[in-house]
């Protein structure tokens, strides 16, 4: 079971001013002033992707493992400018895809010959909490090179390893990961229809040296790992809350890349 996606906060719009004019991803992100905490990769994902479309002219964009619950709808990607397909593997989650948006089923990191899949076909690929979940990381991230278009960018946003709260649901078996995510969020115990994905957890780490050769070999020259430190398991625990803020924060400062808790992994495949 998945930790990563239970604490998704509300979406916060970056005014335009925030909006840094410069050429390379790594400005980029040094212009929007990114939190080292990760509460500030869910408040601020849907409208860095937006900024990002704005600043390096991408409209059309593809949602991998968009799911039943894909970033935008019809009408706020179009009020966007975006032409927008969602993606996911399972056409079950498709089928509850809200109306009027266009999908495409099939396994990012598997044959790219399937009849759905459109080479070059997209200008941006975002992802949220699903990179832990495939098989075959690598293979993914060069389909996403060979389906993105010259200088299109890709952003995916995962839980990465060892932090220790997603290190605690990587070994532990199951069972004991539900049993523990319901003991921290009793609201969800009769848990509604949201289904189960097993976390593999390859390749999410917050390391930049780690992360980059391997996009490198998948095509991408241009690299950028945003990390952040700290979660929000733990904020209904007074003391263990104020104690693991305080790791992460030093994990934080220090720059300590093996605790990270999440990371936006964004690459510009060349424009030639
Ligand atoms: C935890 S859900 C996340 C859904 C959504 N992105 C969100 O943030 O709410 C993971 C999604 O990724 C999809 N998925 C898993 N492996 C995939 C793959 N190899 N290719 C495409 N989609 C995949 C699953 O079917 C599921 O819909």
């Amino acid at each position: 079971m998945s930790l990563a996606n239970l604490a998704v906060a509300p979406m916060q719009k970056l005014s335009p001013a925030a909006e840094p004019a410069t050429e390379t991803l790594a400005a980029f992100f040094r212009g929007l002033g990114p939190d080292w905490h990760s509460q500030w990769a869910w408040d601020h994902y849907e409208p860095t992707i937006l900024a990002l479309a704005r600043q390096f002219g991408l409209k059309r964009l593809c949602e991998i493992g968009g799911g039943r619950d894909p970033l935008f709808t019809a009408d706020e990607a179009a009020a966007n400018g975006l032409s927008f397909t969602v993606n996911d593997i399972d056409a079950g989650e498709l089928a509850l895809t809200p109306a009027g948006l266009q999908t495409a089923c099939f396994n990012i990191a598997g044959d790219l010959s399937e009849p759905d899949v459109a080479r070059g076909g997209y200008d941006m690929m975002v992802s949220r909490m699903v990179f832990e979940h495939i098989a075959g990381v690598e293979q993914a991230w060069a389909n996403i090179h060979a389906l993105l278009a010259p200088g299109g960018v890709a952003l995916a946003f995962f839980p990465t390893l060892w932090a220790p709260v997603f290190a605690l649901n990587h070994v532990l078996p199951e069972k004991a990961s539900r049993a523990i995510v319901h003991a921290l969020f009793p609201a969800r115990r009769d848990g509604g229809d949201d289904p189960v994905f097993p976390a593999l957890y390859e390749w999410c780490r917050g390391k930049p040296t780690l992360l980059t050769p391997m996009l490198n070999r998948a095509g991408f020259r241009e690299v950028h790992i945003q990390r952040f430190w700290g979660h929000g398991y733990f904020d209904r625990m007074p003391g263990l809350k104020q104690l693991d803020h305080a790791f992460n924060a030093t994990a934080a400062r220090i720059g300590w890349n093996l605790v990270t808790t999440y990371a936006y992994v964004v690459v510009r495949k060349d424009k030639a």
